[in-house]
């Protein structure tokens, strides 16, 4: 074993209990306990249940990270945890959980940026991130374009989504369609099947007259009622609906919106590598046309393997493991869950 510092990441930002633990630039353990079925019937994520179910599964998730980094908690040189954004009681969880674990051992505590995570967990995978990079970051609750100038301690954001994050749109349009949640794995297998151009779905924030205020925004609430109108039509006219067609159309318009705006971000601050981070970069339409665009335009591509794409406990230990490697001082004792934590702040001070 190096004597690298042995740091353990703690998140529970949303509805992944996740534990990791990182050692310099190597990942030891990763280990997952997800509500995801608790909250199925219902069509989103219930904050209360997710909360309850991170109480539940924390002991044993750390439990498992441990034995299966066959490491013992008195190796742990530090801790971190998400402090936000997420759900406030999702995050309360981790957050308590990590300062008993931190004060039981006497090591120093993080709390960190789950974004800022989302990003750094490429440097388990791909090595250290070239210092002038661009994020894009995509899930249930994200969606944002970063300016990565230094992943610890200089990320600025771009653009955000103004109304439903990419994976809630998924989430809806699966559900207008009859599909499980979380929608965006039986949509994009739906989609193999079906015809991209068959209908051609709006593509939010992209006419000239957004270019201005909304460049490097995001906007899906227009494409989910496109979808919901198109779907409520053929059904008036008693056509049946081409479930294939419509995914896959669906589908297109999000890639294509997606990277269109994520390499005209590389442009405008002259990236040459883009990462793209949260639970819809495992969408494997987006994955092709980010690679075909980014070759095109010289443009290196760095999407960590779906595991840790999703929300985890690596992502947290990766970003605490940098955070302690450039030697920030910890988090106040007093820090708390910050649900609305902006990106411009990697280390809870
Ligand atoms: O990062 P994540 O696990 O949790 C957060 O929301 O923070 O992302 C979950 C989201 C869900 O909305 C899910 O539908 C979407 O990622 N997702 C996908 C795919 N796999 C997961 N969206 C599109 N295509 C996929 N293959
Ligand atoms: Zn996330």
């Amino acid at each position: 074993m190096s004597d690298e510092p042995v740091v353990l990441g703690i998140e529970t930002s949303c509805d992944e209990t996740g534990v990791g633990i990182v050692a310099g630039g190597r990942l030891l353990a990763n280990t997952l306990a997800s509500s995801a079925d608790e909250h199925a019937r219902y069509g989103g994520i219930v904050p209360e249940i997710a909360s309850r179910a991170h109480l539940a599964e924390m002991l044993p998730t750390v439990k498992d990270a441990c034995r299966s980094s066959g490491l013992a908690l008195s190796d742990i040189d530090a801790v971190a945890v998400t402090s936000g954004p997420g759900l406030a009681g999702a995050l309360l969880v981790g957050v308590a959980a990590a300062k008993g674990l931190a004060l039981a051992l006497d090591k120093p505590l993080y709390g960190v940026n789950h974004l800022s995570a989302h990003v750094a967990v490429d440097t388990l995978v791909s090595g250290p991130l070239p210092p002038n990079s661009v994020a894009l970051l995509v899930s249930g609750g994200h969606s944002s374009l970063l300016h990565v100038r230094d992943v610890v301690d200089d990320i600025r954001p771009m653009g955000s989504t103004i109304d439903d994050a990419a994976g809630e749109a998924y989430d809806k349009v699966a559900r207008l369609l009859g599909l499980p949640f979380p929608g965006g794995p039986p949509l994009d297998a739906a989609a193999a099947d079906g015809d991209p151009a068959a209908i051609r779905f709006p593509r939010g924030l992209t006419a000239p007259k957004d270019q201005a205020a909304h460049r490097f925004d995001f906007s899906f609430s227009g494409l989910k009622t496109a979808v919901a109108r198109w779907v409520e039509q053929a059904r008036a006219d008693g056509r049946p609906v081409p479930l294939a067609d419509v995914a896959a159309s669906f589908q297109e318009a999000v890639a294509d919106v997606l990277v269109a705006k994520a390499v005209a971000a590389c442009r405008e601050v002259g990236a040459d590598t883009l990462v793209i981070g949260g639970g819809v970069a495992a969408n494997s339409r987006l994955r092709q046309l980010a690679e075909e665009r980014c070759a095109d335009r010289g443009i290196r591509l760095r999407i960590p393997p779906p595991d840790l794409c999703t929300d985890n406990g690596a992502m947290v230990a990766a970003l605490g493991s940098l955070v302690v490697a450039r030697g920030l001082p910890p988090s106040d004792a007093r820090f708390g869950a910050d649900p609305g934590m902006p990106v411009t702040l990697t280390v809870d001070p």
